[in-house]
């Protein structure tokens, strides 16, 4: 697995398929909003929005990448250094999108282990509370990527709602 998944930043020019991955990504997580929630909702240009999307590739601590399995276009990730917990941290998983076809296959996983091996120090992954699938993703692909102690704590509903995964890799 670890040879057929390919991560690599996102050029400037490649904003637009970052942005259109971006499109089934949010329609994928919109599922779980809430009804009477404002999130998950269409602009009526048919687009939902994303505001920070520009500054993944203006601001020195956010990364943009694209991920290709065996060359085919299949996911992205973007990690930033925000923390749901208002602690100090390093990295965090800003989003993280895995293509339908190529799900259930450890793909998930396999990302996971190279984004977090590659950037050693405090990491920190937040999960919306209504994204169940999700949470049972990070649940099993952390251990399986991390050898060492991970802190699991809920978010305080004001800055985030849902659970949050910390651990430092060395
Ligand atoms: C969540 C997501 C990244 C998982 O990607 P994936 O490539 O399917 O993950 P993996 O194949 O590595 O899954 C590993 C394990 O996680 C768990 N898991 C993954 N997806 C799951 C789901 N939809 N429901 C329940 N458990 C799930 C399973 O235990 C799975 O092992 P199994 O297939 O042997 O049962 C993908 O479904 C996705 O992109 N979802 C939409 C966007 C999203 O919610 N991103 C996460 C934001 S924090």
């Amino acid at each position: 697995m670890a040879d057929v998944v390919q991560i690599a930043r996102a050029r400037a020019d490649e904003v637009h398929t970052l942005s259109r991955l971006m499109q089934l990504y949010l329609h994928d997580f919109s599922e779980f909003a809430p009804f009477e929630s404002p999130h998950g909702e269409l602009g009526h240009d048919g687009i939902f929005a994303y505001p920070h999307l520009d500054a993944y590739w203006s601001e020195p601590n956010r990364e943009p990448l694209l991920v290709h399995i065996a060359g085919r276009l299949a996911g992205f990730v973007l990690v930033n250094d925000w923390s749901a917990l208002g602690r100090p941290v390093d990295f965090a998983i800003a989003e993280f999108f895995v293509a339908r076809k190529y799900r259930r296959r450890g793909i998930g996983t396999e990302i996971a282990r190279q984004v977090i091996a590659e950037r050693p120090g405090r990491w920190e992954i937040a999960v919306l509370a209504d994204n169940w699938p999700a949470l049972a993703f990070w649940r099993r692909a952390i251990p399986a990527v991390h050898s060492g102690p991970v802190e699991i704590i809920e978010g305080d509903g004001e800055r985030w709602r849902g659970t949050i995964f910390r651990l430092t890799r060395s």
